[in-house]
């Protein structure tokens, strides 16, 4: 699927498969989210523009590089608010604008229930952050807020994504480039995703 990037590196498996575990506690739980997160930000971030600086090194001067592009982070309260640290300590001059989306547990249609977001759209590129993909519907509602905002460019940096929300937020915004760490087999009866990792949210913050 062309604007899906799942992640083959060796050590994003590895950590993946930790984080999955039952056994999992949510003090490492939390860390392993934070580990995932810089590995996918880097991925995510591969084209972001860049500007010619002039610095001086201690052997002289020199044309650098530096980031162009004003860069929003937009977790999903609360899942992901687990990959925001790691995210500002790679990109220290992002701005960070929470949304507040739960499912109902009932109809499963996104509820969002916190949205500050400025009147003017002060950011080049947005990044949403997230955990879980599992029926798109958070994802598209938080893609729903941002364009009618003004942005033009958004990315969706997730963990574990199932393959019916990856079709639905492809199909409802074909131009958001998908970021994960895993694509799995499907969801369950009640829209979890198998084999996942359970809810994202209780396990980070020991609620379950
Ligand atoms: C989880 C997850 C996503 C959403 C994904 O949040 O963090 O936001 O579910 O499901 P969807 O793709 O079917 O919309 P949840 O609603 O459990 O809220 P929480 O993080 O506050 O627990
Ligand atoms: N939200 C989660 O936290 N986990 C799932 O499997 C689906 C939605």
């Amino acid at each position: 699927m062309t604007n899906l990037h799942v992640s083959t590196h060796p050590l994003v498996r590895h950590k993946l498969t930790l984080l999955r575990r039952v056994q999992t506690e949510p003090k490492k739980f939390r860390e392993l989210v934070q580990e995932l997160t810089r590995f996918l930000l880097y991925e995510a971030t591969q084209d972001i523009g860049l500007e010619p600086v002039e610095i001086e090194t201690p052997l002289g001067a020199m044309t650098g590089h530096r980031n162009a592009s004003q860069i929003g982070l937009f977790p999903i309260l609360r899942a992901g608010l687990g990959m925001v640290d790691p995210a500002i300590e790679m990109i220290p001059t992002a701005n960070v604008w929470h949304l507040g989306l739960y499912r109902d547990h009932d109809t499963l249609e996104p509820v969002t229930y916190y949205n500050k977001l400025p009147p003017q759209l002060d950011v080049d590129l947005c990044i949403i952050l997230d955990p879980m993909l599992a029926t798109g519907g958070s994802a598209i509602a938080a893609v729903d807020i941002l364009k009618r905002w003004g942005a033009t460019r958004i990315k969706f940096l997730g963990l574990i994504a199932a393959p019916e929300g990856v079709a639905m937020l492809h199909q409802h915004h074909p131009d958001v480039p998908i970021y994960l760490a895993a694509l799995d087999q499907g969801l369950n009866e009640k829209s979890y995703i198998v084999p996942g990792l359970g809810d994202a949210g209780d396990r980070q913050f020991g609620t379950g």
